[in-house]
């Protein structure tokens, strides 16, 4: 199935009035305007090359390999962040079916490997101190390699040390040791422990109601309790409770609610917050939101929906139109630059956008635009996984892992 595109006069119709007498609406008046002058572009295109819209993968495909054994000088700031790099590159291959050669994935094993600390869990780059953010992207980073050398290169015995090093006793995690607890720290501790079965009820007690907690009366969640709902920390709010089997004990009307109106009535796109503006990689942490939520509503209410509760094609056209570098990569808004974070979150919001529940995908334009499926809790392909999971099932965590 295909979707058609909304029409220009539509999307015309959805212009914030232009009574710029608060900085908030000349910042949305100026992000519509740069929105609809991409549009204008695009129809232009488009009647010119019926093809349109088609993403350009060889160039994507450029950039991310070429990133992955080269960063360039403007990266100077992500030092800290460089397992990321491995993570965001490796999963948008995946999104676009271009894995890299087993030569230089397991290159990237090994640069894994140096990032792993000696008391557990894994640093920004080598001999930087663990953190449970690098932790999480490495953890999926070897889960997406998925081989033999990538699982065995994890030291599980270290790494559930650190989970119970950063653990708070009212069950959340901080991000490192002594360092801030929030929504993101418990969402990355609960990944990884599912990912490498160390997960227990031990290290995950309170975990479930100290989350719930941090529900806002938006129906979103914030980064810990009585902060603003952010879309980063919904996603993470929700994937966790759903990895802990409990999201029913949160306020999932109130939380869809939300989720529904922060798509964006003309750009398509989603937002972050109340009264802010459009950003590409909402289309993950906001659009991740829906089939988890599909999954809870189905099990509560036993009704399955056509697709998800958003408009799937008009966010696949903001991606699209306003998204794509031409030279490689995505971005947040028209007028950005182009990184791997967004690379990696436009496109799996993409993908969550085209396959929606999975029976059926509804892909804007082109054919070729079709990504292959992520999975919405983890961020990464859904049987990779599950190959991983089932990999450490031999390995179970002990109990008694406290020490
Ligand atoms: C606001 O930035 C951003 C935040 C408050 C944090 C966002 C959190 C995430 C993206 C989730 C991270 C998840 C993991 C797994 C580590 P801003 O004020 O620049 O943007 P805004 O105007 O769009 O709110
Ligand atoms: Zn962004």
């Amino acid at each position: 199935m295909s979707s058609k595109f909304r029409f220009f006069e539509d999307i015309l119709s959805q212009q914030t009035p232009d009574i710029d007498d608060t900085l908030t609406l000349k910042d949305q008046s100026a992000v519509e305007k740069a929105v609809l002058q991409a549009f204008e572009i695009f129809e232009e295109c488009a009647s010119l090359d019926p093809e349109l819209p088609k993403i350009k993968r060889k160039v994507h495909v450029g950039y991310l390999k070429s990133s992955l054994c080269h960063i360039p000088r403007a990266y100077e700031c992500l030092d800290a962040s460089r397992p990321w790099m491995c993570y965001w590159i490796l999963n948008a291959l995946w999104l676009l079916n271009e894995m890299p050669d087993s030569n230089t994935l397991s290159h990237v094993v090994t640069f894994l490997s140096k990032c792993q600390h000696e008391e557990g869990g894994y640093g920004g780059g080598p001999g930087q101190d663990s953190h449970l953010a690098p932790t999480y992207a490495a953890i999926n980073a070897l889960t997406i390699i998925g081989t033999q050398e990538a699982y065995d290169s994890i030291n599980r015995n270290t790494l559930q040390q650190f989970l119970w090093g950063v653990r708070s006793v009212d069950g959340a995690f901080a991000m490192h040791r002594g360092g801030e607890v929030d929504v993101r720290g418990t969402y990355c501790a609960l990944n990884v422990a599912k990912l490498t079965n160390l997960f227990t009820d031990a290290l995950f007690d309170k975990t479930a109601e100290w989350i719930v907690s941090c529900q806002t009366y938006e129906g979103g969640f914030g980064g810990s309790q009585g902060m603003e709902a952010h879309g980063g920390y919904a996603f993470c709010a929700i994937a966790g409770l759903t990895i802990l089997g409990r999201p029913h004990l949160c306020d999932i009307d109130a939380l869809l609610r939300w989720c529904v109106n922060r798509q964006m009535k003309l750009e398509g796109g989603f937002q972050g917050r109340t009264n802010k503006l459009v950003d590409g990689c909402y289309s993950f942490w906001q659009g991740g939101i829906f089939p988890i939520i599909h999954t809870i509503l189905f099990q509560r209410d036993g009704i399955s929906l056509d697709g998800l509760l958003f408009n799937q094609g008009a966010l696949q056209e903001y991606i699209l139109v306003c998204c794509e570098n031409p030279s490689g990569g995505f971005i947040d808004k028209p007028g950005k630059r182009r990184d791997l974070y967004h690379t990696n979150y436009v496109l799996s919001g993409l993908s969550i956008a085209q396959h929606g529940l999975g029976s059926e995908s509804d892909v804007v334009g082109n054919p070729e635009n079709k990504l292959n499926r992520v999975h919405p809790v983890h961020c990464i392909a859904p049987h990779l996984a599950y190959n991983g999971s089932q990999y450490f099932t031999k390995y179970p965590a002990s109990p008694n892992d406290k020490n």
